[in-house]
């Protein structure tokens, strides 16, 4: 792997617990750049359902990463020049995502491409294994959570907004679902590292978590 001194702040936690939401505020803050590693495993299962690969062809499914044709610009992700930010956030891309991310050759082929994302003057990276796998030696790393229930609401209210229907109750048994593929996977479980910082967010707002992660940053 290649080192640089280039400062990366690795935001992992389970889905809908606002990470996505404090890291990029907390990269707009610092002027860093930001990643979404998340967002390339529901590209990986948005491409596998357009061209009707299945879920259990790891080797079609890591060559499909592999070749990803995709462009992060601000809020847009362009795929083959089409936006499908908003897209890849419904439900069926996220289980998608979670059952493509538990293949090891998948994991492996969006390596170096997370990788590339660490440029000047810093990179904040949210996803699942940021700390643990993909940037080990982050000069921050925050294990990012919530309860099942608040990370349920949050999520309604967010698809809500982007005017995707959406059911409670489903929801919280696709998180609960979902947690129990990312946890007990073999390959880059979801797990809070022993050199990461839990931060709760029951609780807090998103302005007093990004101040949280921010503190500990200015901290070091
Ligand atoms: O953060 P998210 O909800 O967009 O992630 C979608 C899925 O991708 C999630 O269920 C687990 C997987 N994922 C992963 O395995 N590793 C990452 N670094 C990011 C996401």
């Amino acid at each position: 792997m290649e080192m640089n001194g280039t400062p990366v702040i690795a935001i992992d936690g389970p889905s809908a617990s606002g990470k996505g939401t404090v890291a990029q505020m907390v990269a707009e803050r610092l002027r860093f750049h930001y990643l979404d590693s998340g967002a390339l495993y529901r590209l990986v299962a948005y491409t596998a359902i357009q061209s009707e690969v299945g879920f259990d062809d790891e080797t079609t499914l890591s060559g499909i990463a592999r070749d990803l044709d995709v462009v992060f610009t601000g809020a847009k992700i362009l795929l083959k020049e089409e936006d499908v930010a908003d897209a890849i956030r419904a439900e069926i891309f996220s289980n998608g995502a979670s059952k493509v991310a538990a293949y090891p050759q998948v994991r492996e082929s969006l390596l170096d491409r997370q990788r590339a994302f660490r440029q000047i003057p810093g990179l904040v990276a949210d996803g699942r294994d940021m700390g643990s796998v993909v940037f080990p030696d982050a000069v921050l790393k925050i294990f990012l959570t919530a309860d099942a229930e608040t990370r349920a609401q949050r999520r309604y209210k967010q698809l809500m907004e982007k005017g995707i229907d959406a059911n409670i109750s489903t929801l919280l048994q696709d998180i609960r679902d979902r947690d129990a593929r990312d946890i007990n996977r073999s390959a880059a479980p979801l797990q809070q590292g022993a050199d990461a910082i839990l931060l709760d967010t029951t609780s807090l707002n998103i302005a007093q978590a990004v101040d949280e992660v921010l503190r500990r940053y200015h901290e070091i």
